[in-house]
């Protein structure tokens, strides 16, 4: 297998390692491709479909969902042709019927020249089934949260809607949801999420809130870690790097 492959990206020659994700070989290069269900650090999904771009592979051309797709021959890559462009706006225009006052989807929708189209219903659901909160739970090994029904009534939420016994209160969906549709509520010690109120675990040094006792339970039985001393991630570091400079 070659160490290197060529692309051509909007006529100009780049290289990359084989099999690396077309996005990032994109990124690498400085060029900007809208995501929305991308996330570093999430397993990829491939369902939001604005990353997709225009590949002409031997002979053959299609659209391909950048964020999924591996570099792993010489081809020919376009970015911003009007196939890829007039996809984008159609997953724009769905996106504007059904998220109408999410900024990121009004930020992009204009970006494409994209308006709301009357014949659509407007709604203005938060949620934009980008699935990054329930990679980010399961990938932690829970599996509080997940997708109910179908079509135009889906949604991501607990089983049954009712507060999930799974969650351990880390907040981790809501960090990752690019629309803040996740709300959490902080109030003196405590956390409530998903219907949930958990109590928060201050960090010995600083005092702030730094996890729910369940996660540290969950920490300490899966990982089989102790969270020592009680320090916050911040005191734990500094902690660890005076012990370092102190030899
Ligand atoms: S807060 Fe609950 S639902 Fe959210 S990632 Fe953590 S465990 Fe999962
Ligand atoms: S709640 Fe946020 S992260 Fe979860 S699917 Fe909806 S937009 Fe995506
Ligand atoms: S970022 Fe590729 S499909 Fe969503």
């Amino acid at each position: 297998m070659t160490d290197v492959v060529y692309l051509n990206v909007d006529g100009e020659q780049v290289k990359a390692r084989p099999g690396m994700r077309l996005l990032d070989v994109l990124r690498e290069q400085g060029v900007d491709i809208p995501t929305l269900c991308d996330h570093e650090g999430l397993v990829p999904w491939g369902s939001c479909r604005l990353c997709m771009v225009e590949v002409t592979e031997r002979g053959r051309n299609r659209l391909v969902a950048s964020c999924l797709y591996p570099a792993e021959r010489a081809s020919d890559v376009y970015t911003e042709s009007p196939r890829v462009r007039a996809a984008r706006r159609f997953v724009l225009t769905l996106l504007l019927a059904r998220n109408a006052d999410v900024q990121l989807v009004q930020e992009l929708a204009g970006r494409y020249g994209v308006s709301r189209l009357e014949r659509l219903p407007a709604k203005q659901e938060k949620c934009t089934l980008c699935l990054r909160c329930v990679r980010a739970c399961a990938v932690q090994g829970h599996s509080a949260i997940g997708t109910a029904f179908r079509g135009q009534e889906k949604k991501v939420g607990p089983p049954f809607d009712e507060p999930p016994a799974d969650c351990v209160g880390c907040a981790a969906c809501a960090a990752v949801c690019p629309t803040g549709a996740i709300e959490v509520i902080e109030k003196g010690d405590t956390r409530t999420i998903w219907g949930r109120t958990f109590e928060l675990v201050r960090c010995k040094k600083c005092g702030a809130g730094f996890a729910t006792c369940e996660q540290l339970v969950w920490v300490r039985k899966e990982l089989g870690q102790e969270i020592e001393d009680k320090l916050c991630p911040c005191c734990r570091q500094r902690d660890e790097a005076q012990r370092m400079v102190k030899g």
